[in-house]
């Protein structure tokens, strides 16, 4: 459904977009993973057609993206990275005026605000001005402003940054009910448990590049190991990293040891050694991989900074 062709985007000082491809097929819950600075909000905004991309082109339903496709724009709903709201009018002039710059008809805009407003549990609050709203509610307000025209595909950019746990929570099951009743989602984030528990599909973007695509399990099994043991610094673990490395190989050693065991290590035998050296069970966790874990592997950083 949304094709993306060998896009290169350039700024004066910086690639952002480096010959990126991806296709997003219908009703996918589909993610975009990266660090600050990777790309994503650029391309967000290259599918909306707010820019235009150097080289490459993306097509929407077999239609071309550019900057004057409003018949492209009309398909797609865009929940920007940082929040665009009028402060000082209330929730429900927001929308007002968001639904007339779609074009609503005016004997639909009140039915169609309500629905939406009630969408996000803010019709309650519904003439209260935004200035006062926390930053969960700014955010579901503007996922509701983003849906008033109906559209088949949303783009969300990093949704849940400044939003309190509840409002995330709201957030996260409203998007997978949206993609339930059959909306495309496209969902940014340099959180991996995000991507994790929502995408079908995801993309792992840094500098500009996407290094690797798939469904979460797919893109686990890049990992040359199926788990890790992580090991707490502390005093009783320091010095023991000879007696670890007999189990492994230590593939990091930045916050905790992480440990790859060696094929065909037995747990108990490793359990025992700890009993042995009086190392509490407690400065030990097995890691199942995660794409964090994967990240580093790719690209020998971690994913936040
Ligand atoms: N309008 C712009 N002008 C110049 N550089 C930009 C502009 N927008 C983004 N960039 C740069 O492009 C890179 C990618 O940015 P962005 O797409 O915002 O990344 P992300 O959303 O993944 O954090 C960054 O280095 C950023 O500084
Ligand atoms: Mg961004």
């Amino acid at each position: 459904m949304i094709e993306i062709k060998s896009i290169t985007k350039r700024f004066p000082s910086i690639t952002a977009l480096d010959n990126v491809s991806l296709h997003i097929k219908e009703k996918e819950f589909f993610g975009l993973l990266g660090p600050n600075g990777a790309g994503k909000s650029t391309l967000m905004n290259l599918l909306i057609g707010y820019l235009d991309a150097d080289e490459g082109e993306i097509f929407v339903d077999k239609e071309k993206v550019t900057r004057s496709s409003l018949n492209v724009r009309k398909k797609i709903g865009l929940v920007p990275q940082s929040i665009a709201l009028y402060d000082d009018v209330s929730a429900y002039e927001n929308l007002q005026i968001f639904g007339s710059l779609y074009g609503i008809k005016k004997n639909l805009l009140r039915a169609v605000i309500a629905e939406n407003l009630n969408r996000v549990q803010l019709y309650e609050r519904r003439k209260e001005i935004v200035k006062n709203f926390s930053g969960g509610m700014k955010r579901r307000l503007n996922i509701a402003a983003s849906l008033l025209h109906n559209p088949k595909v949303l783009l969300c950019d990093e949704p849940t940054v400044g939003v309190d746990p509840q409002s995330r929570n709201a957030i996260f099951d409203y998007l997978l009910k949206l993609n339930e009743e059959g909306k495309t989602i496209i969902y940014t984030t340099h959180y991996m448990e995000e991507a994790e528990r929502l995408c079908s599909r995801l993309a792992i973007i840094d500098f500009g590049k996407i290094i690797s695509a798939g469904s979460v399990s797919e893109l686990l099994k890049l990992l040359p190991y199926e788990q890790t043991i992580l090991i707490s610094k502390n005093k009783a673990t320091a010095g023991k990293l000879d007696l670890f490395k007999l189990f492994g190989t230590l593939i990091n050693e930045q916050e905790n040891y992480e440990l790859k065991p060696d094929s065909g290590i037995k747990l108990s035998g490793f359990f025992k050694a700890l009993e042995d050296n009086n190392i509490d069970y407690g400065s030990i966790d097995i890691n199942r991989p995660t794409l964090e874990a994967l990240f580093l592997h790719l690209t020998g950083r971690r994913l936040r900074d």
